[in-house]
């Protein structure tokens, strides 16, 4: 009983792992033996994967094509394979142009090119050769993808002829190399803080509670006393003389004078 849910575990993953397995791009080659070049660039388009597109072409009065072009998924699952089909209005029928297990795909700078092949063959042109839909994906960095369109049906070739899409995405632009790294940018950030800081607090000082001079700097008080609390940190971790410096040195005046100015202190204080 307990045996038999892990066997039911791996028939379904293995039927999920058959399905999803049909409904992707298949570059040349068996697996393991494909161009990771290919693999590469298939996974840079990853989240585009399912997506599909339309667009009509109107070629003249009578003829009216519309395209639906699905990315590494089948457009429908009754056309085996079948990544950009081409429907005819006028006769009603349906072409496959490209299939996804024949899947090509290269890329440049700001461009990949992805290109299925293996579609319906041709009747009268092309020497009966079979259809292939060439998709340029130009970058962007505004979208994800915009602007599937039609740039041109070529079959007046002899042979080599194709269907030839385009559209924008961000996923064809160059991988932005950030030229900061995180210890600089915490430290710009640090900066801009104190700066802020500085700043504000300066004006603080200056607007709202009417301080002149030094006074201005915020807290000034706080950071004078911190200032002087690193300076004794520093004194009694760095200097390598010994604390206790000649009686001659310190003694006789120090307490006396701190008990002076206090007195003297006290003659200001109102009674
Ligand atoms: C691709 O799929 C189609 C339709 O299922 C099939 O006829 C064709 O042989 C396949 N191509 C490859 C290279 O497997």
């Amino acid at each position: 009983m307990f045996l038999a849910y892990p066997c039911l575990h791996a028939v379904l993953l293995a039927i999920i792992t058959t399905v999803i397995a049909e409904q992707k791009c298949d570059p040349v080659g068996k697996e393991g033996n494909e161009s990771p070049k290919e693999l590469a660039l298939l996974k840079r388009l990853e989240q585009l994967k399912g997506l599909s597109f339309n667009i009509t072409d109107n070629v003249g009065e009578n003829e009216q094509y519309v395209y639906t072009f699905r990315m590494c998924q089948e457009v429908f699952s009754n056309m085996s394979n079948s990544g950009l089909v081409q429907f005819n209005k006028q006769m009603n029928k349906w072409t496959v142009v490209g299939r996804i297990n024949e899947t090509h795909i290269v890329g440049g700078s700001k461009w990949i090119i992805l290109t299925y092949k293996g579609g319906d063959s041709y009747n009268n042109h092309c020497g009966n050769e079979k259809r292939k839909a060439i998709i340029m994906i130009t970058c962007n960095r505004n979208t994800l993808s915009s602007g599937f369109t039609i740039v041109t049906e070529e079959r007046e070739k002899e042979e080599d002829c194709s269907y030839v899409f385009e559209f924008e995405s961000k996923l064809a632009c160059p991988l932005e190399e950030s030229h900061l790294s995180i210890g600089s940018i915490l430290l710009i950030t640090f900066a801009s803080l104190v700066a802020v800081y500085i700043i504000g607090g300066f004006l603080y000082q200056r607007l709202v509670v009417g301080a002149k001079g030094m006074e201005q700097f915020p807290h000034l008080v706080f950071w004078q006393d911190l200032g002087n609390l690193v300076a004794d940190g520093c004194d009694f971790l760095c200097r390598s003389r010994p604390q206790n410096v000649p009686a001659a040195y310190r003694g006789v005046g120090d307490d006396q004078l701190g008990e002076e100015s206090e007195e003297r202190d006290d003659h200001l204080l109102p009674m």
